[in-house]
């Protein structure tokens, strides 16, 4: 067997596999469908403050090549997230992550305040996709001083690691990451959905209530793969690579760019137990090519003229070159 677990700033994997949020439900709905014991980590789908409807129908449509969603994230609020689901994902066997969203910096220290006292969760991931309300309406990630003062604030009211979900909807998602990092993020999940939109020419309707949404699935892994690459090597913190993952070679892809973990969204639609499977998948690949242990991968990509190799066994991503 090779060794699949890896350490994410503090967090011990079993292996580098994770739900993408807002695609697992919270993790719990799904125990009857997946062996959380093979499984690296459960990652929430978005949890604010108050309860939110969500958007108005049809809020999720089907590509070509991947999904078109906006859902305007439906949830129960926190404190049915508190009551509810808390105490059901505390007897997971597997790390759990919270993923928070909110409409102003003061939501999301709220949220953070709320989870610190909870030994169920393992760690924060703050969707920085959300609308930023009282100043403009454009989302966290698309600017990085927002984006850094989320990240600031919610350090400041958490004892738990933060990871910071980027946007690939931005022209250079480096600064966001250095960014972040600066503010004191202990990770980075890149990345969220890329905007998109579908329309049938005959009647002249969107697919989607809100006419634009997020698209993801197989068609945005290379665009992923680019966002989760350019994050790795501009900062030091570990990197969560997603977009687009359908299969154990997409994971180690992620991770020949210097992602230390992957997370699987889309494809659980159409198959909610492969997330189970692929730490069996991984090992096979593993083994085939005869690497006895994947954190030899993090980063292993051979970029032409790059002055350095990063080392073996490291889950420290790739130092950013020129910088
Ligand atoms: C139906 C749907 C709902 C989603 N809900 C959330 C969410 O609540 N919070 C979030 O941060 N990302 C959400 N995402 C984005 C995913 O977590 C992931 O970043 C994105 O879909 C790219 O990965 P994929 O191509 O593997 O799906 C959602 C995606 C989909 C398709």
């Amino acid at each position: 067997m090779a060794r699949l677990s890896v350490d994410f700033s503090g967090l011990s994997l079993r292996n580098p596999v994770l739900s993408a949020s807002g695609t697992f439900g919270h993790g719990v709905e799904m125990q009857h469908m997946v062996d959380f014991s093979r499984v690296g980590g459960l990652v929430s789908k978005t949890v604010t403050l108050k309860p939110r409807p969500g958007n108005p129908l049809p809020r999720i449509c089907e590509t070509e090549a991947g999904f078109l969603n906006s859902i305007g994230l439906e949830n129960r609020g926190i404190e049915a997230y508190l009551r509810d689901v808390v105490p059901a994902v505390a007897a997971a066997d597997t790390v759990v992550i919270t993923n928070i969203g909110g409409e102003k910096v003061e939501d999301f220290v709220e949220l953070a305040r709320l989870l610190d006292s909870q030994p169920a969760i393992s760690a924060l991931e703050v969707n920085l996709s959300c609308p930023n309300v009282q100043e403009g309406k454009l989302p966290f990630a698309t600017d990085p001083q927002m984006a850094a003062r989320v990240i600031e604030r919610v350090r400041g009211a958490t004892s738990k690691p933060v990871f910071a979900k980027l946007s690939p909807n931005v022209s250079r998602i480096s600064d966001l990451a250095v960014a972040v990092e600066a503010a004191g993020a202990h990770g980075i999940t890149a990345v969220n959905t890329v905007l998109g939109m579908k329309v049938d020419w005959r009647t002249g309707q969107p697919g989607l209530h809100t006419v634009q949404g997020g698209y993801s699935g197989t068609a945005i892994k290379p665009i992923a793969l680019r966002c989760a690459w350019e994050c790795a090597r501009s900062v030091r913190i570990p990197v969560i690579g997603c977009g687009g993952v359908m299969c154990a070679t997409d994971i180690l892809e992620f991770m020949a760019v210097g992602c230390s973990a992957v997370q699987v969204g889309t494809a659980s639609f159409g198959d909610p137990g492969l997330i189970g499977r692929l730490e069996q998948e991984l090992n096979s690949l593993l083994e085939g090519a005869g690497i006895g242990d994947v954190r030899q991968l993090i980063g292993s990509i051979r970029v032409p003229g790059a002055a350095t190799a990063k080392p073996a066994c490291s889950t420290v991503p790739v130092p950013a070159s020129g910088r």
